[in-house]
């Protein structure tokens, strides 16, 4: 799998060389954040065929079964504070788009704050997870991305059935897997040149493609459903949520599932 990503790369790709495969671990994101303590450089990518504890957001699990999906994670290391990097889950989103788009001639949509979307089902998930020096800026960053390749719609959990879709879904055939990866690796090295400064033309792209803003939605955080219509991102990735007209607030993906009023997207 290595060879078949390394294929698909410039021959001069900053990140040729940090790619590992392994057929199966706990979570890619937890591998990579010890490999990260121990000093790995930036562009470290890890993917694994299958996990056995895929973390998703909110402490959800994602089921990571053999040979059906991507799961993979990316270590940066912006030398920034965590501050500046509050857009880096909507900006990673942004970058999964334009691989997929790029590898499959696939658009997805986004769902605020990090779901890739194909019409009203989620194709691909990420969660990113930060870590801080002794001094409090970001020592580094690990954008974790799930995504559904060859799953038929029996292969999901019942749970999640209904609402998740894979690129076999769509077009009725595997994708290329190491393909995909590349174009990820060329998405996100393109953004990791262009953080922390450019951060408005990055948020504009991520805008642009976010289905979330100008719809009504519900928002969840823990057993509270409130309702209120999407208005807009601000610099730091929030949601800018109308609840009664001229009451708005700003709403961190920390802490709140978004719905669509009408169904999942
Ligand atoms: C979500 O949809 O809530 C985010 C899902 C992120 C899953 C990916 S799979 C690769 C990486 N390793 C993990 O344990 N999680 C992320």
């Amino acid at each position: 799998m290595k060879e078949q990503i390394q294929k698909y790369l410039p021959g001069d790709h900053p990140w040729r060389n940090h790619i590992h495969w392994f057929r199966e671990l706990d979570s890619t994101n937890t591998y990579l954040k010890e490999l990260a303590k121990q000093g790995a450089p930036q562009g470290t990518i890890i993917l694994a065929d299958s996990q056995t504890g895929g973390r998703g957001r909110l402490g959800r699990s994602f089921h990571s079964p053999a040979g059906a999906g991507i799961y993979m994670s990316l270590l940066l290391r912006p030398a920034c504070s965590p501050e500046a990097l509050m857009h880096l889950t909507c900006v990673s989103a942004t970058a999964v788009r334009d691989a997929v788009l790029h590898a499959t001639g696939i658009p997805l949509d986004i769902k605020w704050t990090n779901d890739l979307v194909y019409g009203q089902r989620k194709l691909a998930g990420i969660l990113t997870e930060l870590g801080l020096s002794p001094r409090g800026t970001v020592d580094y960053a690990i954008i974790g991305v799930g995504l559904n390749c060859c799953q038929a719609a029996d292969d999901f959990p019942p749970d999640i059935r209904d609402i998740a879709v894979s690129l076999a879904g769509i077009t009725g055939k595997a994708p290329d897997r190491a393909r995909i990866v590349a174009a990820m690796a060329e998405s996100f090295y393109r953004m990791s040149q262009a953080l922390p400064e450019d951060q408005p033309r990055l948020l504009d792209d991520y805008r642009r493609h976010c289905v979330t803003l100008g719809k009504p939605i519900s928002l969840l955080r823990g057993e509270e459903v409130r309702h209120g219509t999407a208005l807009d991102i601000d610099s730091t990735g929030a949601l800018i949520v109308e609840f009664a007209p001229g009451q708005t607030e700003a709403v961190n993906s920390g802490e709140v599932s978004v719905r669509g009023m009408y169904g999942y997207v």
